[in-house]
C-alpha cells in the first residue's frame, strides 16, 4: 500500500539550520499487537501548537517515517480523507491542522524482517526496540526529535505462551489475558520524555530481582531480564547496578526517580546498551558475566556500562538533548561520570592509564583522518555516523577540563545548577559549560573552542634552567592541525598540571600565584612562558600530570630522564607515561635500524627493575612494560611503512624475552595464586601482569613454557587466565606451540559452543592469528556454524576483529586483507548499515599508509562507493574518506 522506503537521499543536516519545533505532542499512546508476520501499531498523539514565540509557524503537520506502512490516518475522531495526508519516503504531511487535535495513525511494520536493529526487531526470540538516534520513526509516525518531550502509555498484546513479559518504559498498569492464547499489559511512564528513549520488549525471559533503597528511603525494584540459562550470570551486573545508583547520590546528589529500574539482555544489538527510561536494554555482552566465561576486562566494562546507562537517567533523560549536535552534552558528560564512578570502584591510576591508552590509540586517530569533527559537530548526514570516540571520548575529556579548572565543589555546584536548572528539558552545551561559567565566575568563551575545533592540538615545550638564580624557565608553544572543513584553528584554553621532578623526588617551587609542588598553568596563548624560581636543582618537568588535556605534547627527554621520572615522579599517571614514550623512541630507533637493531641496555635493566619493584601496583608494572600498541605506534604518523613498525615491535619483544626470560618465568611463577576468583581490583593486578609474564616467557623460547601455558590452559577456573594463555600459544612462532594451538582452540570450541559469548572470543582469537596465511582461516570461519552474519558481536569480532587487530595479515601487501574488507563492508551493509558504516573505518585511513599499501586501500574504498543503493551510513563514511 503505502510504502516508504528512505535510501537515495544524502541530505546534510546543519546544526545552524536548528529551528524548534513547530508543533509538541501532550501525550504519546501507543498501541502494538506482535505478531510472527509482520505487527500492527497504533500511535494516539495529542498535539498542540508549539506555544514559544520562536517556534515557527506551519500549516501543516509533518511526522517523520521510516520504513512504515501506513494504514490510516484519523484527526480527531474522523478518518482523513488520502487527499488531506501525503506520504514521501521519510514524511507523512497532513494538511491543515488545528492548533489542539488528536491524531491516530496505524502502521504496519516487519520486526521478524528487520536486521538494521533499529526500531522494532526480533533478537533471537524475542522482540525488541532501539530508538536512539531515528529509530522511533521505524515504529509509528512521530516528530522524532528529541526536543519534542512526551508522556508516553504503551499497551503490548502478543501471544501469552511466546511473550509472556511485556515491558515497556515507566510503571505497570495493566495486565490482562485475551482469547485466542493472547494477552496484553499497559506501561505509563510519568517523564515526559523525546522518543528516542522509548523502548518494549516481549519475550520469554527469566528474571533477577533486588531491591535498593535510595537516599531519602524510597524501596526501588531492581530487574535483570534474560534468558533463563543466563541466570547464573547476572550477579556482577547487579551489584555494579547498586553501587553506581549508591555514588551517583553521593557525589552527584541524584537520586533515582522511579520505583523500578529494568535492565534487559539481548544477543543481538548494535552497540554496547541503551538507556531507555527505566528499561536498559543491553547487548548481552555489556551484561552476562561470570567468572568461567568473562575475562578480567569483561568484568570491569560491564561494571562501567551498567553505571554509564544508569548515569544516564539524569544526564540524559531527565536532562536531554536538544537536537542530536548536542550529543557529547549526554555522552561526553556520561563517559566523564562513569570514568570517575570505575576510578573509585577500582584503582584511579590504572583507569587513567587505559582511557588514555584508548584515547590516543583511536580518538587520536579519528581527529587526525578524514572523518574528524569537533566534539559539537556542524553537521551530518547520518547521526549514526557521530557515536563516534570524539563525541564520547574526547567529550568526556573537555568535561573533565573543566572540573579540572573549577575544583571539585565548584565543578559540584556547577552540576547541581544544571540539573536543576534544566530538569525536564531539551538543552544545549552551552547550556551546560554556561553553569560551570556562572558558579565559578569565570570566563569560558575561548573554552568553547574544545566543543567547535576538530583535531589534536601539540603542545611543545622547551626549557631553561639558571643555576645561579635557581630559576626554572618553561616555553609552552601550541598548534592544531587543519581538519577536514577547518583549515585554520583558533589558540585552546589548555589547562596543563605540571611538577619538577628532581632526584629525590618532587621539587618545591614558586610562581606568580605562590608556590609548592604542583601547579596547574593555563595555556591560552600560541606562545606562552612560565617562570619559576626557588628550583634548587635542574629538574626533569612532569608535564600534564594526570593527562590534564587532550593533546600531544612534546618536550625533548632524553632517556636517563625518562628514567628519572619513571622512578621518582609522584605522579602515577606520568611514571607511566614515561615509560610510554621510552619505549616509542626505543621502538623508533629499531624502526631505522632495520634488523640488526637492538634494544638499549638501560631500557632492558630498566624493565627488569620494574619486575622486581617489589613496592609498585602489578597494574601499573603490567602497564608500564606492555609495549605500545600498533594502533599508538602508526597513529599520527604519514607515510606508515607497516613493515618496519610491525618488525620493530616484534623485535623488541622478542629481545626482552631473550633478556629476561628467567625474570619473566620467576614473576610468573610468583604471582600464581589458588585464591577463588574474583573480579576485584587486587586480583586483576595481579592476573594482568602474570599473564604479560607468560606471552613473554614463551617468547623467550623456553620448553618449559609452552608446558606451563598448556597448563594453565587446561587448569585455571577462569577466562582470564584460559584465554591469555590461549591467546599466547596462538601467537606463538615455534612449532610445538602452534600445533598444540590448534588442538587447544578445538578444545576450546568443544568446551563453550552452548556460550555465545565465547563463541565471540574464540572467533576474535582466531581472527588476531598472526601466522601467515590466517585471512584464509578467517574466511573458513565465515561459513562456520558459530558464526551469524546478522550479529553485530559476531561480525566485529571475527571481521573487525581480522582488520585491527592482526596488522600483519590484514595490511598483507597483496591487498587480499583490504580486498576481503571491502566485500564483507558492502555485504554488512545491506544487513545493518551501522555495522557496515564501523567496519569500514580500517579503509578511511588510507592516506597514512606508504603508496603501494594507500593505493590498493583506496582502491577498494572506490568499490564500495560504485556500489549504488548503498546506506546513507556508508556512503558518508565513504564518500568522505575518499
Ligand atoms: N546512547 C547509548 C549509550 O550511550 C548508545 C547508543 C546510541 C546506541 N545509539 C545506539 C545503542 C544505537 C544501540 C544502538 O550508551
Ligand atoms: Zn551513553
Amino acid at each position: 500500500m503505502y510504502t516508504s522506503d528512505r535510501s537515495g537521499d544524502q541530505e546534510t543536516i546543519f546544526l545552524k539550520n536548528y529551528r524548534r519545533p513547530a508543533f509538541l505532542i501532550e501525550h504519546t499512546d501507543l498501541w502494538v499487537e506482535l505478531g510472527e508476520q509482520g505487527s500492527e501499531v497504533r500511535g494516539t498523539l495529542d498535539i498542540y501548537r508549539n506555544p514559544h514565540p520562536d517556534a515557527p509557524h506551519e500549516a501543516d503537520l509533518v511526522l517523520d517515517i521510516d520504513q512504515l506502512e501506513v494504514l490510516d490516518c484519523v484527526l480527531d475522531g474522523r478518518p482523513l480523507d488520502k487527499d488531506r495526508w501525503q506520504l514521501t519516503a521519510t514524511r507523512l504531511r497532513v494538511e491543515q491542522v488545528p492548533d489542539r487535535f488528536q491524531l491516530v495513525t496505524r502502521v504496519r511494520i516487519h520486526p521478524e524482517s528487520n536486521t538494521s536493529l533499529m526500531g522494532l526487531y526480533k533478537s533471537r526470540t524475542m522482540f525488541c526496540t532501539q530508538c536512539e538516534a531515528e529509530g522511533f520513526r521505524k515504529i509509528t509516525p512521530y516528530l522524532d526529535r528529541p526536543d519534542v518531550l512526551s508522556r508516553f502509555t504503551t499497551t503490548l498484546v502478543a501471544d501469552k505462551a511466546k511473550y509472556p513479559v511485556l515491558l515497556s518504559n515507566g510503571n505497570l498498569v495493566e495486565q490482562v489475558d485475551l482469547d485466542q492464547g493472547r494477552h496484553r499489559a499497559a506501561w505509563e511512564d510519568p517523564f515526559p520524555k523525546p522518543s528516542y528513549l522509548f523502548a518494549m520488549v516481549a519475550g520469554s525471559l527469566s528474571q533477577v530481582s533486588d531491591r535498593f533503597v535510595t537516599c531519602t528511603g524510597r524501596e526501588i525494584d531492581l530487574r535483570i531480564y534474560v534468558e533463563p540459562k543466563d541466570l547464573d550470570k547476572c550477579a556482577h551486573a547487579l551489584t555494579s547496578l547498586k553501587r553506581a545508583m549508591r555514588w551517583d547520590e553521593e557525589t552527584y546528589g541524584r537520586e533515582y526517580d522511579l520505583d523500578i529500574f529494568m535492565i534487559v539482555a539481548v544477543d543481538d544489538f548494535n552497540m554496547g546498551a541503551m538507556e531507555n527510561k527505566g528499561l536498559n536494554i543491553f547487548n548481552t555482552s555489556a551484561v552476562l558475566t561470570n567468572p568461567a566465561i568473562t575475562t578480567d576486562q569483561r568484568f570491569q566494562w560491564v561494571e562501567a556500562v551498567v553505571a554509564h546507562e544508569y548515569f544516564h537517567n539524569w544526564s540524559g533523560n531527565r536532562v536531554t538533548c536538544r537536537d542530536w549536535f548536542q550529543l557529547s552534552l549526554k555522552e561526553g558528560f556520561t563517559v566523564f561520570r562513569d570514568s570517575e564512578f570505575s576510578a573509585d570502584m577500582n584503582s584511579r591510576t590504572v583507569k587513567r592509564i587505559e582511557t588514555v591508552r584508548n584515547l590516543r590509540a583511536y580518538q587520536f586517530a579519528e581527529d587526525a583522518g578524514p572523518l574528524a569533527h569537533p566534539v559539537q559537530p556542524p553537521a551530518y548526514q547520518e547521526i549514526n555516523n557521530f557515536y563516534t570516540q570524539t563525541v564520547y571520548e574526547k567529550g568526556a575529556e573537555v568535561v573533565r577540563m573543566q572540573a579540572t579548572l573549577l575544583g571539585p565543589e565548584l565543578f559540584r555546584q556547577g552540576t547541581d545548577r544544571y540539573f536543576e536548572r534544566f530538569d525536564g528539558q531539551a538543552v544545549t552545551i552551552e547550556d551546560f559549560v554556561g553553569c560551570m561559567q556562572e558558579v565559578s565566575g569565570r570566563d569560558f568563551d575561548q573554552f568553547m573552542n574544545w566543543y567547535r575545533q576538530a583535531g589534536t592540538p601539540l603542545v611543545e615545550v622547551d626549557d631553561r634552567y639558571d643555576a645561579d638564580r635557581q630559576s626554572y624557565e618553561l616555553v609552552f608553544r601550541q598548534s592544531c592541525p587543519a581538519t577536514p572543513g577547518q583549515p585554520h584553528k583558533e589558540p585552546f584554553m589548555i589547562p596543563i598540571r605540571l611538577g619538577l621532578v628532581g632526584h629525590q623526588g618532587d621539587l618545591e617551587f614558586s610562581h606568580e600565584a605562590g608556590q609548592g609542588t604542583e601547579l596547574l598553568f593555563e595555556l591560552t596563548q600560541t606562545e606562552q612562558r612560565l617562570q619559576l624560581s626557588g628550583v634548587t636543582e635542574k629538574p626533569v618537568p612532569s608535564l600534564l600530570r594526570d593527562f590534564s588535556a587532550p593533546v600531544r605534547l612534546n618536550y625533548a627527554y632524553r632517556s636517563d630522564q625518562l628514567i628519572q621520572l619513571m622512578r621518582a615522579d609522584t605522579n602515577g599517571f606520568n611514571r607511566w607515561n614515561a615509560s610510554q614514550d621510552y619505549a616509542l623512541s626505543e621502538l623508533r630507533n629499531l624502526e631505522q635500524a632495520g634488523t640488526a637493531g637492538k634494544l638499549d641496555k638501560a631500557f632492558i635493566e630498566a624493565v627488569a627493575l620494574l619486575l622486581t619493584d617489589d613496592q609498585l601496583d602489578p597494574a601499573m608494572v603490567a602497564l608500564m612494560i606492555l609495549l605500545p600498541s600498533m594502533e599508538t605506534l602508526v597513529e599520527g604518523r604519514q607515510g606508515i611503512d607497516l613493515e618496519a613498525i610491525w618488525q620493530a615491535r616484534e623485535s623488541a619483544r622478542e629481545q626482552l624475552a631473550k633478556a629476561l626470560g628467567e625474570q619473566f618465568k620467576a614473576t610468573y611463577m610468583k604471582l600464581a595464586s589458588s585464591e577463588a576468583y574474583a573480579p576485584t581490583a587486587a586480583q586483576i593486578a595481579r592476573r594482568s601482569l602474570k599473564n604479560i609474564c607468560i606471552a613473554y616467557w614463551l617468547k623467550s623460547d623456553d620448553p618449559a613454557a609452552i608446558d606451563a601455558c598448556h597448563q594453565q590452559f587446561m587448569q585455571a577456573d577462569n577466562m582470564t587466565d584460559v584465554a591469555a594463555a590461549l591467546g599466547a600459544m596462538v601467537n606463538a612462532t615455534q612449532a610445538s606451540a602452534t600445533t598444540l594451538a590448534d588442538q587447544c582452540l578445538e578444545h576450546f570450541y568443544q568446551r563453550w559452543q552452548a556460550e555465545n559469548l565465547v563463541v565471540t572470543q574464540w572467533l576474535a582469537m582466531q581472527a588476531s592469528r598472526q601466522a601467515p596465511g590466517n585471512l584464509a582461516r578467517v574466511q573458513a570461519l565465515l561459513s562456520h556454524p558459530a558464526y551469524d552474519a546478522k550479529n553485530p558481536n559476531k561480525v566485529r569480532s571475527l571481521i573487525g576483529g581480522f582488520c585491527t587487530l592482526n596488522p600483519d595479515n590484514f595490511h598483507h601487501k597483496n591487498g587480499s586483507g583490504y580486498e576481503f574488507l571491502a566485500q564483507q563492508v558492502v555485504k554488512t551493509d545491506s544487513v545493518n548499515p551501522q555495522v557496515a558504516a564501523r567496519l569500514v573505518t580500517p579503509l578511511t585511513k588510507w592516506k597514512n599508509y606508504a603508496e603501494a599499501r594507500s593505493s590498493l586501500m583506496r582502491n577498494q574504498l572506490a568499490y564500495i562507493a560504485s556500489q549504488s543503493g548503498l546506506s546513507r551510513d556508508l556512503r558518508e563514511v565513504v564518500d568522505k574518506s575518499l
